[in-house]
């Protein structure tokens, strides 16, 4: 008679055990995937045929956001980077926009840790500070075709 109840107990803790495991599964589940939908940044997407009248890119260039902080708005297109001759201030902090309206290109400034893969429908963002002023260059990563090696531009950055 005891091994009956004994019996009883365990068959109850294990479909309780069960129904919390399944829930829990459900549940971590639903969470994950209701993540995945989520999008990472409503900035990131761009109609890469619209660039030119999706802000902030209908106005590229050097931009001061306050004292300290500097945004400059980038595009790069086989083979090079609109706009030319952009200038910004050593020891303030540079965010960086740049997107591509053709094929995947980089935005890569020699000695600094900015390699920015730049893909067309997507804004890469790096925020940077220039140390020390001087001319800083910009170059292509990416195989973009037959103008590839010759993509680049140049950065000033001034006192
Ligand atoms: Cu653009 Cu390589």
């Amino acid at each position: 008679m005891h091994f009956h109840k004994y019996e009883k107990i365990w068959l109850t803790f294990g479909i309780v055990s069960l129904v919390l495991f399944l829930s829990i599964v459900g549940f971590t589940a639903f969470g994950s995937g209701h993540g995945h939908h989520q999008p990472t940044g409503g900035m990131d997407q761009i109609d890469p045929e619209m660039v030119d009248q999706t802000p902030p890119f209908n106005e590229p260039g050097v931009k001061q956001i306050d004292e300290d902080t500097y945004e400059v708005v980038m595009v790069a297109q086989a083979f090079g980077y609109e706009p030319q001759n952009v200038q910004v201030p050593a020891g303030k902090k540079v965010t960086f926009k740049v997107t591509s309206t053709d094929v995947v290109h980089s935005f890569s400034i020699v000695s600094t840790n900015v390699n920015m893969m730049v893909v067309p429908g997507h804004v890469s963002t790096k925020e940077y500070t220039f140390d020390k002023p001087g001319n800083y260059l910009v170059i292509c990563n990416e195989y973009c075709g037959t103008g590839h090696h010759f993509m680049k531009t140049e950065i000033e950055v001034t006192e």
